[in-house]
């Protein structure tokens, strides 16, 4: 009887020296985390001088035939990119427009033939040679306001891009892309570079927390694009109806057998 209502006053005790012990543990994890974690997050976005090079390097051997070793432009080729920023190469490589395939009216989007890293690295050289937009550190949809991006968007980019941002047709062979497939950091670098008949939004025209505004809203749209439903290869309200009615069809079928059997 002594033993049994002893056990539980041991055991809490045990346990609660556990917790104490766990804790010290996540501290001390914590502390060892915040020493040696390889890069805090606002170091996100800057790059090193590392970066540059292996990024020249690249340049040389995917770019220079048609922009020039120095990335000064080839006449009939490809422009200079010289002071086009970090912005431009991230927008127009990791869309795959860059490298180009072939010369045509307007750079296609295509999948990307680099990765983020060597992405990274092509900007980086590129905004060493004479400076340019750079994409802001971190998330890039953080301030954003639906009701204000919806606004911004109809006056802004509706007229080429149409009202739910399908994309529609420009003069001479050229078009303005549906939005469907953008990423966050891509339009915001659309904005900031302004490719092709695009015109650029500088901060001046749509400041940073209005740029994010606009992702926001974009990014609404393709959610609502979604028809939901099962996932009958996604192809809306008026198959999967249509599947549901041949369903029918055929217990209703069966079931009139079944009864004629029966009588
Ligand atoms: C076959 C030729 C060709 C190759 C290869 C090529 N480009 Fe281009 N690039 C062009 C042409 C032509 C344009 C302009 C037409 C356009 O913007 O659609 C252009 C435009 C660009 C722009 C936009 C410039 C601006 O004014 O904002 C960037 C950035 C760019 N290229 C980067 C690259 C990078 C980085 C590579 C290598 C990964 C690359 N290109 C490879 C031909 C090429
Ligand atoms: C004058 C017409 C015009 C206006 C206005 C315009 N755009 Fe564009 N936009 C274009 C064209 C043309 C392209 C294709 C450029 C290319 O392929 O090089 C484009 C491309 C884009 C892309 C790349 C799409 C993809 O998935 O590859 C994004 C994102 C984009 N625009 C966003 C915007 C936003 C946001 C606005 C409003 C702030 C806007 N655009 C206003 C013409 C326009």
């Amino acid at each position: 009887m002594t033993a049994s209502a002893a056990a539980p006053w041991g055991d809490r005790f045990r346990r609660s020296s556990g917790i104490l012990a766990l804790l010290l543990a996540l501290g001390v994890m914590g502390g060892f985390y915040a020493a040696f974690a390889p890069k805090s997050y606002a170091e996100e976005g800057s790059s090193s001088s590392a970066d540059v090079t292996d990024g020249q390097k690249l340049f040389a051997t995917g770019c220079a035939s048609c922009h020039g070793r120095n990335a000064q432009g080839i006449k009939d080729r490809g422009p200079s990119l010289v002071g086009v920023g970090a912005s431009s190469v991230e927008f127009q490589v990791s869309s795959g427009r860059m490298p180009l395939a072939r010369q045509e009216a307007q750079a296609q989007r295509k999948p990307p033939r680099y990765t983020d890293e060597e992405t990274k690295q092509l900007a980086a050289y590129v905004q060493s040679l004479g400076g340019g937009p750079q994409l802001p550190a971190g998330n890039v949809l953080r301030d954003g306001d639906l009701a204000q991006g919806g606004r911004l968007f109809r006056t802004n980019c509706a007229s080429c891009h149409s009202f739910s941002s399908n994309g529609g047709a420009l003069s001479s062979g050229k078009f303005a892309p549906s939005l469907e497939h953008a990423t966050d950091r891509q339009i915001y670098a659309a904005m900031q570079s302004g490719p092709q008949n695009m015109p650029v939004f500088g901060d001046a025209q749509l400041t940073p927390q209005e740029k994010q505004s606009i992702i926001k809203f974009v990014q609404s749209l393709k959610a609502e694009k979604d028809p939901g439903g099962m996932g009958i290869g996604r192809t809306g309200p008026v198959p999967e109806g249509l599947v549901i009615f041949l369903i029918g069809l055929v217990v209703l079928l069966f079931a009139a057998v079944w009864i004629a059997g029966k009588s």
